[in-house]
């Protein structure tokens, strides 16, 4: 696998691809790959190829205050994990080389509605880093498939909208959540989990399954929703957010919707975790 840090080198490995005629895929990460990560490389691999993972830190996407600075640097051991993972080529560009205009003179795009929800409302501005980071990667990557994680529900519903919307020619695959075996979804920032924590942070996908179970035996989702909120803040969790939502655009369920999602973010310690699961109320059947 090679590793290339600017806009030319990724530029003269794609060319040479595709005029073989070879398909594309694109894996945008942060960084600090772990076995979530790397079910991505595995699902594109498996679909196309050649692979093209990214590693940027994306600095659009952090709030006065988030984590931006302590966010976990590890190329080297993220460019092992990805070799050894099969991936074909690396992006690991500087910040100059994304926004050589900085940070607040680049283009951006927003999706409106979708991103002003859920974590978009706690974190201004959060997705609207996402999207214009992951727009930038496509024009840059001109992918044949991109793929995502439903760990990252909203994201994932943000990028199939942008794509949608600007008649982007990629196609979005979502690949299902990968878990510790305690349940709690694989995350980088699961590392500012101090030892107590960690023990305590499964308790979110419990609290999740077990509003997705009250839901589907009817109980009405904000008394469910306000229940689980309080069980985590038993719990010694922080919530910000606990609801269910339905599918197709995260809005409040009416009683004839069916397929739904239930979606949190809370603290946990220094650590802001998010979690969610696809739950049908009518069979009351779980992901
Ligand atoms: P990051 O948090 O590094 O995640 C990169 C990709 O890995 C995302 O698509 C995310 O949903 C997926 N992922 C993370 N944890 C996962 C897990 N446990 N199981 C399955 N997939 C998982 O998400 C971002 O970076 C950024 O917002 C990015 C899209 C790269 C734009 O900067």
């Amino acid at each position: 696998m090679q590793t290339v840090h600017d806009i030319a080198a990724l530029r003269d490995s794609l060319d040479a691809w595709r005029a073989a005629g070879l398909g594309i895929a694109l894996v945008p990460t942060m960084g600090n790959l772990h076995a979530g990560h790397l079910a991505l490389v595995a699902a594109a691999r498996a679909r196309v190829d050649r692979v093209v993972a990214t590693v940027f830190v994306n600095p659009l996407q952090f709030g006065p205050g988030e984590d931006l600075d302590s966010y976990p640097r590890t190329l080297g051991a993220d460019a092992r994990h990805l070799a050894a993972a099969g991936c074909h080529l690396l992006f690991a560009p500087s910040e100059a080389v994304m926004y050589p205009r900085g940070r607040d003179g680049h283009t951006a795009v927003d999706v409106p509605g979708l991103s002003a929800v859920l974590c978009g409302a706690s974190r201004p501005g959060h997705f609207r880093g996402v999207t214009t980071v992951v727009a930038k990667l496509f024009g840059l990557v001109q992918p044949d498939l991109a793929v995502f994680g439903q760990k990252d529900y909203q994201q994932l519903m943000l990028i199939r909208r942008m794509a949608a919307d600007l008649s982007m020619d990629v196609e979005i695959l979502g690949v299902p959540t990968v878990r510790e075996p305690d349940g709690l979804a694989m995350s980088s920032r699961n590392g500012y989990l101090s030892p107590a924590e960690r023990a305590r942070a499964p308790a979110l996908f419990r609290t999740l399954r077990d509003l997705a179970a009250a839901v589907a035996a009817g109980a009405p989702p904000a008394r469910a929703e306000h229940d689980a909120t309080q069980a985590l803040s038993a719990l010694g969790f922080g919530p910000d957010y606990v609801r269910v939502r339905r599918r197709t655009d995260l809005a409040s369920p009416a009683p004839e919707d069916g397929a739904l999602v239930v979606l949190a973010a809370a603290y946990l310690g220094r650590a802001r975790l998010i979690d969610n699961l696809e739950f049908d109320r009518q069979t009351g059947t779980a992901d």
